[in-house]
């Protein structure tokens, strides 16, 4: 009996978490680009180009660039959080939870130049 149980379990995880988990990813995805596309477009543009509001000094960060992409999710992570003084990017850790921060960080990586 106990191995065709085991056997059992093991399908019952194939069939029904492996979907249930690349959904989640995909859903993650779209909820990251969702949310930029609310929150962070209006400056960093559609693209992450810095191209949405180009009047600010010091201007918006092109987002897509090597000297941004190759900073640490921690330190990207940081900077949305908490923002970065003296600059028109603004603190969003009362705006967004640390979950939509995250989405939004792997949308972000999406935007690198040539990814
Ligand atoms: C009001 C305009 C504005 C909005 C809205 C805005 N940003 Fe920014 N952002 C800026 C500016 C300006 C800079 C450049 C700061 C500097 O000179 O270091 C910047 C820089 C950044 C950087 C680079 C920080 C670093 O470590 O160098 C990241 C990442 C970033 N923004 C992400 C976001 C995300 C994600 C959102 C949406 C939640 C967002 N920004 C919304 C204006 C904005």
């Amino acid at each position: 009996m106990k191995p065709i149980l085991g056997l059992f379990i093991v399908l019952a995880v194939v069939v029904f978490l492996l979907p249930d988990r690349s959904l989640a990813e995909e859903g993650d995805s779209n909820k990251g680009r969702a949310l930029y596309l609310k929150h962070c477009e209006i400056c960093h543009g559609p693209e992450g180009k810095g191209d949405g509001y180009t009047h600010f000094n010091p201007p918006v960060a092109d987002l897509t660039v090597s000297r941004i992409q190759n900073k640490t999710d921690e330190e990207l992570g940081e900077s949305i959080h908490m923002g970065v003084a003296n600059t028109a990017m603004g603190m969003w850790r009362f705006v967004l939870s640390d979950e939509e921060i995250i989405a939004i960080l792997v949308h972000v990586r999406s935007l690198a130049a040539g990814s």
